[in-house]
């Protein structure tokens, strides 16, 4: 019994002190001229989704819960946040090329079909992110409607 009281003594201890490591959460920023929101190319409920489901990771305008804040959560938090943005960041959406906001919309066709993303962890924590098949198809439909309207621009 001793012996447990001093586990978690110890556990304890070493969750008070990670606190004290500085937490790298990437910084957020709402006002972004360039997104894709502020564009004509994704309407109300595909915009919505894209919102409730991939924004975290994938803008400048990540809403952190409180636990996102404690580590050692906020350190799973801050790598899949910065790791997302540097894949596909839809508040810089219109300083994409159209190479890459090609390749962007071919990627999101895929990840969300395959159900790759948003990710399996994230889900967990937010229910509003557990798309339906239906809400997928959407989300499919529009990235391959897009591809073909900034295909035929060029
Ligand atoms: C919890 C954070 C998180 C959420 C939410 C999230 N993503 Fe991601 N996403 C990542 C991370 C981290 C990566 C890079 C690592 C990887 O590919 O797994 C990524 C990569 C991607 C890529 C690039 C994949 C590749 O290999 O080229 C696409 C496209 C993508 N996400 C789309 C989405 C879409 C669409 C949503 C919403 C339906 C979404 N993500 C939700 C974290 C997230």
């Amino acid at each position: 019994m001793k012996i447990l009281r001093y586990l978690l003594l110890g556990l304890a201890l070493v969750l008070i002190i990670i606190q004290f490591v500085p937490n790298e959460l990437p910084a957020v920023e709402m006002n972004n001229p360039s997104d894709l929101l502020a564009t004509d190319q994704v309407d109300g409920e595909v915009a919505n989704l894209l919102k409730a489901a991939c924004y975290d990771c994938h803008s400048n305008s990540t809403k952190y819960p409180w636990y996102s804040h404690v580590a050692p959560v906020s350190w799973l938090v801050a790598k899949d946040t910065r790791e997302g943005r540097e894949e596909v960041n839809f508040s810089n959406w219109s300083d994409y090329d159209m190479m890459d906001q090609l390749k962007i919309l071919d990627d999101v066709y895929s990840e969300v079909e395959e159900e790759h993303m948003p990710l399996p962890i994230y889900i967990t924590m937010h229910s509003e992110a557990d798309l339906t098949p239906e809400q997928r198809q959407k989300i499919m439909a529009w990235a391959e409607s897009t591809m073909d309207i900034i295909a035929e621009e060029e």
